[in-house]
């Protein structure tokens, strides 16, 4: 699909696309600094006019000097006054380019900050299935690449090209009032450099655009090799050659691609060269003939190369502007496509607000699931209902849809038929934020936050960030409190390998204080997505006996692919393929001889 993107990029929709996100980032601006905006057209303008103004002044004192020759008589007054405007006239152009750059520089400090607040705040917001969805990571890796500059950049360049605009139309006007007749050539440079500009930029983004799957490996790869978590793998299995050879190609690849295009540039833009060069230079020819003629004054001559010099200038600067502007435009395209991403889970305008204060009845009803674009469904036709404050056990080999169960009753994902009542209440009527409060949740793949251990537990519940003794309970029930009771400075010692001073957990020791996390939030829906996967047996005993003794009365939800773990459960279901097969007491179920009975005895054996 990118190929295809690629190949085609002639497209009025795009140009029109462009402009529209131009709009959009002014907008922005406007919004946001006002009086920057105001300033920056003043200032830019500044330097489009003043030249006119000194060469025309250069030209009177020109024309005075030449008649001054001819009679003898020297005008000294008038010619003070000319040498005092032009002085001034000069030091007014060098003052406003000093304003232009202060005021670039103010815009350069705010405007990417302000952008890329919005853009985090925005991406934030999107719901787990844009990022589990490729298409949509490439347009995240794109703006990752690009959030800082280009945004700032395409402002700068409609700067610019006013300044160029503006020095382009004061040209046309002073050469039109020679004679009208100049402007058709000068138009007529102008269509084929615009164009040659416009496909080059466009050539360029292809192929960058087209490369996002290459470029998205190509940072995979750089951080798998420079990254401290896989580094031990690496080493052993002596994969970094391998990989760095897989980099080189790529590398080489888009530099090939690249070296096409600029060679088309090269060989367009110096034929353009050539025939722009023809067209001015037969415009300054014309300009000393009326000069011979007696047409125009001596003075003239000067005054119109220099407004010829702006002309071409303008042009150009226009050109480069445009073309500039264009490409930094079409990058930002996918900006804003992120930053208009529709919400997938929609909640009612008047949601339905409850604070669970005890633990809800939930149900699950013929609830049928399918990721977008997979063809299989994940869960099918599942109902399962669990009382206020029972504990309950889901087990089931990997991929049988566990985790996808936890995602449906977060409502990080809708369900595709079917329903999921808290209380009664369709899980779609509620308000999510409330909703998300009612539950404490130790995810399979947790955040290792590389904060110290107090604010890893405390990020369960930031309301209660400076209650240590909470903090020192959870941590007590999580065995998070061993983990903590290792280190000199205690709870406030660093985790991580990124900042100084922190130390690395193992993967059990981050888990209890994962678990740590869940337990502070204090919530009254626990849910423990293989919670002990990382941790020994004796830690594992451990912590499901603190499970049930803090969660009295709360509902608590444990998933496992260990069967041996789960038998003081109230009720098991175990689950297959995204079907409930089996659902009852370790006891029923051991009787009932089934399923759960042949692996239960199987994995004790293994475990013993
Ligand atoms: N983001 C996703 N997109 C598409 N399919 C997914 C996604 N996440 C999980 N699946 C699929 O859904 C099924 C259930 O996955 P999951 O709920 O993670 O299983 P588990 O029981 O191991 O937790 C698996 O077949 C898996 O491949
Ligand atoms: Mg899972």
């Amino acid at each position: 699909m990118n190929k295809k993107k690629s190949k085609n990029p002639f497209s009025s929709k795009k140009l029109i696309g462009t402009l529209g996100v131009t709009r959009k980032l002014f907008g922005l601006l406007w919004q946001w600094e006002p009086s920057i905006v105001i300033q920056s057209f003043i200032t830019y303008s500044i330097p489009a006019i003043l030249p006119f103004i000194n060469a025309y002044i250069y030209k009177l004192i020109i024309d005075l000097v030449i008649a001054s020759v001819g009679s003898g008589l020297v005008d000294y007054k008038q010619l003070a006054i000319y040498l005092i405007f032009r002085f001034i006239s000069l030091l007014a152009l060098d003052v406003s380019y000093t304003f232009q750059d202060i005021i670039d520089k103010k815009l350069w400090i705010r405007f990417p900050a302000k952008f890329y607040t919005m853009i985090l705040s925005k991406i934030s917001s999107l719901e787990l299935e844009y990022f589990e969805d490729p298409e949509f990571r490439n347009k995240l890796q794109n703006l990752r690449e690009s959030y800082i500059t280009r945004p700032i950049n395409t402002i700068s360049f409609v700067f610019y090209l006013w300044q160029s605009f503006l020095q382009f139309c004061i040209a046309i006007a002073a050469l039109s009032l020679l004679n009208w007749w100049i402007l058709f050539p000068i138009l007529l440079t102008a269509v084929p450099i615009f164009l040659t500009r416009k496909s080059h930029s466009e050539f360029a983004w292809g192929i960058w655009n087209g490369n996002s799957p290459y470029r998205k490996k190509f940072w995979y790869l750089s951080e798998l090799i420079q990254g401290g978590e896989g580094i031990k793998e690496i080493k052993i299995f002596q994969l970094s050659k391998k990989f760095i050879g897989e980099l080189h190609s790529m590398y080489e690849r888009f530099l090939k691609e690249n070296e096409v295009v600029l060679k088309k540039y090269l060989i367009s833009n110096n034929l353009l060269n050539v025939f722009s060069n023809i067209v001015y230079g037969g415009i300054e020819i014309f300009i000393i003939y009326l000069a011979i003629l007696k047409t125009i004054t001596i003075g003239s001559i000067s005054y119109y190369t220099s407004v010829m010099n702006n002309l071409q200038n303008g042009v150009s600067g226009m050109l480069r502007n445009a073309a500039r502007l264009y490409e930094n435009a079409m990058y930002i395209v996918d900006m804003f496509e992120v930053l208009e991403s529709p919400s997938k889970i929609i909640v009612p305008e008047s949601p339905t607000k409850i604070d669970y204060l005890s633990a809800p009845k939930i149900e699950f009803k013929n609830v049928t699931f399918s990721y977008p674009k997979a063809s299989k469904a994940s869960l099918e036709d599942f109902s399962m209902v669990i009382e206020p404050g029972e504990k309950i056990a889901i087990v089931g080999e990997n991929g049988a849809g566990k985790t996808t169960l936890i995602k449906l009753l977060a409502r990080l994902y809708d369900v595709s038929s079917g329903e999921i009542l808290i209380n009664g209440v369709n899980v779609r009527e509620l308000d999510l934020d409330r909703w998300h409060a009612a539950l404490g949740i130790l995810l399979q793949d947790f955040i290792k936050y590389e904060y110290s251990i107090k604010d890893n537990i405390y990020f369960g519940n930031t309301e209660f960030k400076e209650d240590i003794e909470k903090i020192k309970e959870a941590a007590k029930n999580s065995g998070a409190d061993s983990v903590a009771s290792n280190y000199k400075d205690g709870y406030d010692q660093m985790l991580g390998k990124t900042f100084e001073n922190s130390v690395e957990l193992s993967a059990g020791q981050w888990q209890k204080v994962a678990l740590g996390r869940a337990f502070f939030r204090n919530s009254p829906i626990l849910i423990l997505d293989e919670p002990t996967a990382s941790v020994d047996a004796k830690a594992e005993a451990e912590i499901f006996e603190h499970v049930e003794r803090l969660a009295k009365n709360k509902t608590v939800i444990i998933i496992s692919h260990r069967f041996s773990t789960v038998k003081n459960a109230d009720k098991i279901f175990v689950i297959n393929e995204g079907k409930i097969i089996e659902a009852g007491a370790h006891k029923e179920l051991i009787k009932k001889k089934g399923t759960y009975a042949t692996l239960f005895n199987l994995q004790a054996k293994a475990y013993k």
